[in-house]
């Protein structure tokens, strides 16, 4: 039994455009009040004692998007890394992308590029941004002929991305999207009905608070030691 902190939390931030159409307004109007719906919850995160928050901004499946909406937001990630600067190297947040960087335009790319090496050495909070993000692709890309099988340690230092603890999903869907899929396997998830742009640092408190409650297992009994099987052990038992 692990009464465990949230170190790794882990946002789908979904909802934008359902919060745009309720007020009669484009779908871009929506991305960018969720661009600000970032800016404060990474504000925010590190007072909860959070060192890694990564956030799902865009999807390699949202490449189906009209060719408007994918361009605005493009241009949305160049603005809040411009806006986000300062905040970055004053609160000691070390910004970096995961996701494919080949597709995205390239001043955003070199954008992220000069934002990475200017904040490389914030040590508060890591604020990771997933954009043109497959979970199922970036596994595919760790994956090595030379990958042992059973062998997860090793795997999991391919893929360089840590353990989530809890994962937010906010605007009511429950499902995962390909976000961080091998990441998530003993995640606590939680879905809110709020729209992304008005998730705000109480909601983010309530869903911690909800974490906190939590008992996580990692398939032990409560009160027991965790011992792993190595893989030797693993592979006789099959
Ligand atoms: C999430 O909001 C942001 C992105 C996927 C880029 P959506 O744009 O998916 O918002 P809904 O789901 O249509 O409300
Ligand atoms: C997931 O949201 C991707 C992001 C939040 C960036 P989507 O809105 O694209 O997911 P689906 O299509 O509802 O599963
Ligand atoms: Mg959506």
């Amino acid at each position: 039994m692990t009464q465990s902190h949230c170190t790794h939390l882990a946002i789908i931030m979904d909802g934008n455009g359902r919060w745009a159409e309720r007020r009669g307004l484009p779908r871009l109007a929506g991305h960018c009040a969720g661009e600000r719906a970032l800016r404060r919850i990474t504000a925010a995160a590190p007072n909860f004692g959070i060192s890694t928050l990564t956030v799902y901004a865009f999807s390699s499946d949202n490449w189906k998007r009209p060719a408007g909406e994918i361009s605005g937001l493009m241009n949305l990630l160049e603005t809040h890394l411009a806006r986000e600067l300062g905040a970055c190297l004053k609160n000691g947040v070390r910004l970096s992308m995961i996701g494919r960087r080949d597709r995205i335009p390239e001043t955003a790319r070199w954008a992220v590029e000069e934002t990475e090496r200017l904040t490389q050495n914030g040590r508060r909070l890591h604020l990771r941004l997933a954009i043109d993000y497959s979970s199922r692709d970036a596994m595919l890309a760790a994956w090595q002929p030379s990958c042992a099988p059973y062998d997860r340690q090793a795997f999991a230092e391919r893929l360089n991305s840590p353990d989530v603890d809890l994962l937010i999903r906010t605007a009511g869907e429950q499902r995962l999207s390909d976000f961080l899929l091998w990441e998530s396997a003993y995640a606590e998830l939680y879905f809110t009905p709020v729209l992304w742009p008005d998730f705000n640092a109480d909601d983010l408190e309530t869903a911690l608070e909800e974490f906190a409650r939590r008992v996580r297992r990692f398939g032990g009994l409560p009160g027991q030691t965790v011992r792993t099987p190595t893989a030797t052990a693993a592979e006789s038992a099959c």
